[in-house]
């Protein structure tokens, strides 16, 4: 098939090859890192299809430049980095590769509750660092998880297999949303306004999209709901934390820890999070195995694939 496709950034297979059969020039950006916005545009000017990731920024001037292009295909489940309202107002029909993540990021979620509950990670560095004095009854003592409330804000398909996982370890389970969830009522979880469930929660774990309502959702008046105990668990997206109000938190003690996998302005963090021993801080990994980065690289393939083809991609994400 005649046409023209760019792939932003290396990334696994079998999406490379899925784009390929599908064109007569591929052209990508060789190099491992993200292209500005200058650069995007000119790459996408005269493609028919792209395919771009979560770090790439796809805002109306980059549409703009990529006119007559056919789709942007994001490998992410999240698109808050392309502008879908602009994408749609120029005929380019955005995707994104839904389903294939849940587990990987559900199990990272745990690796957060857990990790800074029992502070693994301080525990390594002191082992690490030859600090261990041996056993002592008072020594890095952390927070319980299990029959401890675990507190869900966003009741999509991840919140559900963290909640699935909750039940493992007896965890009452609230959640909140604008609508009700039948998987999580399945799974026993009850349905609470937010300020019931951040005051009752022994861990709050994000799992809302980015928008203009879910951005600072989590500022200094809802963590001075939390629990002084409680722990704040985000693998979503950064912005749903006031990250400023989140160290002021952290420093005082006002909630116990929070445990991290997403920042407000990727790749930096605030200033003093990286002081807070009672951060768990990773580097945005939720999807981050071979097997679930390869089926995001196969899904966004399949999208743009069906898009220059003609066919309604499977997950369009236009209204
Ligand atoms: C996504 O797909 O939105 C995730 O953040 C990737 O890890």
């Amino acid at each position: 098939m005649p046409g023209r496709a760019f792939i932003t950034q290396p990334i696994p297979e079998p999406g490379p090859t899925l784009v390929r059969q599908a064109v007569d020039d591929l052209r990508s950006n060789s190099e491992d890192r993200v292209l500005s916005r200058a650069e995007l545009g000119e790459a996408v000017a005269g493609c028919d299809a792209v395919l771009c990731l979560l770090t790439d920024t796809v805002d109306a001037s980059v549409l703009e430049a990529a006119k007559g292009c056919r789709i942007f295909a994001n490998m992410a489940v999240g698109f808050n980095n392309v502008d879908v309202a602009a994408a749609s107002r120029l005929g380019i029909l955005v995707t994104n590769t839904p389903g294939v993540l849940t587990e990987a990021t559900a199990d990272l979620t745990w690796a957060l509750i857990l990790g800074v509950a029992r502070r693994v990670a301080e525990g390594d560095s002191e082992m690490r660092a030859g600090r261990f004095p041996g056993w002592g009854p008072l020594y890095m003592l952390g927070g319980d998880v299990t029959g401890k409330t675990l507190g869900l804000i966003g009741p999509g398909r991840i919140a559900v297999a963290v909640a699935r996982r909750a039940l493992g370890f007896a965890m009452p389970l609230l959640y909140h949303g604008r609508r009700p969830s039948p998987e999580l009522d399945a799974l026993g979880a009850r349905r609470v306004p937010l300020n019931e469930l951040l005051a009752e929660s022994d861990f709050v774990s994000l799992h809302v999209p980015l928008s203009g309502e879910t951005r600072h959702l989590i500022d200094a008046k809802a963590l001075g709901q939390m629990k002084s105990s409680a722990y704040l668990i985000n693998t979503a997206r950064g912005p749903v934390v006031d990250e400023a109000a989140l160290v002021s938190a952290l420093k005082s003690g006002r909630i116990a820890g929070a445990g991290l996998d997403v920042y407000e302005d990727e790749p930096r963090m605030a200033e003093g999070l990286a002081d807070c021993p009672n951060a768990l801080l990773l580097p945005h990994l939720g999807s981050a195995t071979h097997a679930t980065r390869a089926a995001m690289s196969r899904i966004a393939g399949e999208n743009l694939v069906a898009a220059l083809e003609g066919r309604r991609p499977p997950n369009l994400v236009n209204p």
